[in-house]
């Protein structure tokens, strides 16, 4: 039997057209026709939120409506709180996360609303468990705005200065055309299968260390660093060993990710501002050993880890804030899909045995 070659992880291969975000190996990342980190720089993100979903940017009204859609349905239910205070205290976040967005009940009959729904409690779940998970009270974010609601929700602390900059991440963090964890979730919406279910794939996606998990991991080997000289050595070992470094490396940009180069530029700032030059200044060695070694640029999830640390957001919800942006591009991909669907089921090459007989 002939077989075309067989191309492994999909590299290069195009599977569907979509009209939401667009990559390139050069860095460039583009929303809607708009580029991500201009959007980052001068938008709110309700309003790059709204872009990505619907496809234009919202007027004046649209913007107050989906605003405050987000902010209406931003409680956890009351029985999704119940469950959770049964399960071990050691469960990681984003496992919680992914239960109860499977459980989740939701309102309404719209694809959009259902989805939406879900991506405006991701904040509340995070930080409902987070602080369950400590023993401590719930926080009940009252800001009217997204990020600074979720700011406040990840830390306690309503700096404008740093609500902002999670702001300006959440946005870069939000689409990605055909990232795993959303070609998971196109997949399961090809089935026809419901919204939830869909996004709950995506979860369970996005948390392995060559996706979102990657920026659980930066710090561990970061902040134990006490120099320049030891970040140089730390990479030549790992490379000599032949071991990935998480934060590095990307399917598409194999010369610069885009969003790592914006958020590099906000955490020097961000480090000078808090008296963190130094770890800057490693990670900045670190980005320059990959380079200068084999050419793999940092990542976003390098930078962001980082710029995230010195928010004083804990490592352990670095994978579900993620997810919690990439919720509404998981959104957008879900009504793409759906729209113009055919049942994803590609193909395999058999090369097991042939002519067994019982
Ligand atoms: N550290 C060391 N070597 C690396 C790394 C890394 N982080 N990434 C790639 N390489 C090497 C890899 O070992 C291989 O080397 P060789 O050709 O000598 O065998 C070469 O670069 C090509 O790597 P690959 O894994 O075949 O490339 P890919 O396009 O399949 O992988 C990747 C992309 C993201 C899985 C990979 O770069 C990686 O594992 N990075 C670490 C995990 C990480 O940071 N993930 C977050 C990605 S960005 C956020 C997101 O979208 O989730």
């Amino acid at each position: 039997m002939e077989y075309e070659e067989v191309k492994k992880g999909l590299a290069g291969v195009i599977v569907d057209n979509t009209a939401i975000a667009s990559t390139d190996s050069n860095g460039t990342l583009i929303y809607r026709g708009y580029a991500a980190e201009e959007l980052a720089e001068k938008s709110t993100f309700e309003e790059v939120a709204y872009l990505v979903v619907y496809g234009h940017l919202p007027n004046k009204k649209e913007l107050l409506k989906f605003s405050n859609l987000l902010n209406r349905n931003s409680r956890v239910p009351q029985n999704i709180n119940k469950i959770m205070k049964l399960l071990p205290r050691n469960t990681p976040a984003i496992d919680v996360l992914r239960s109860m967005v499977s459980l989740m009940p939701l309102n309404g009959d719209e694809n959009d609303g259902k989805l939406l729904e879900i991506a405006a409690k991701i904040p509340r779940i995070i930080s409902d468990w987070h602080r369950l998970s400590k023993g401590s009270a719930p926080l009940r974010g009252t800001a009217e705005t997204y990020a600074e609601r979720f700011y406040y929700l990840l830390t306690g602390n309503k700096s404008k200065s740093d609500a902002r900059l999670l702001e300006e991440l959440l946005i870069l963090y939000m689409e990605h055309e055909f990232n795993a964890s959303t070609f998971t979730l196109r997949v399961a919406a090809s089935t026809l299968t419901d919204p939830q279910a869909a996004m709950t794939a995506a979860l369970a996606a996005i948390k392995g260390p060559l996706h979102g998990g990657a920026n659980a991991e930066i710090l561990d080997y970061l902040l134990p660093m006490k120099s320049t000289p030891e970040a140089r050595k730390y990479v030549d070992g790992k490379l000599r060993k032949k071991e990935k470094i998480m934060g590095f490396g990307h399917r598409i940009y194999k010369n610069k990710d885009p969003r790592a180069q914006y958020l590099k530029e906000r955490l020097r700032g961000l480090a000078a501002a808090k008296g963190a030059e130094k770890l800057y200044n490693i990670a900045v060695a670190i980005e320059d050993e990959m380079w200068k070694m084999k050419n793999i640029p940092a990542n976003m999830d390098f930078y962001a880890a980082i710029c995230m640390y010195l928010m004083k957001i804990d490592s352990s919800l670095n994978t579900p804030i993620f997810a919690a942006s990439r919720s509404f591009g998981w959104t957008a991909h879900y009504l793409e899909q759906v729209s113009n669907n055919k049942l994803i089921r590609p193909s395999s090459r058999y090369i097991g045995m042939l002519g067994m007989h019982l």
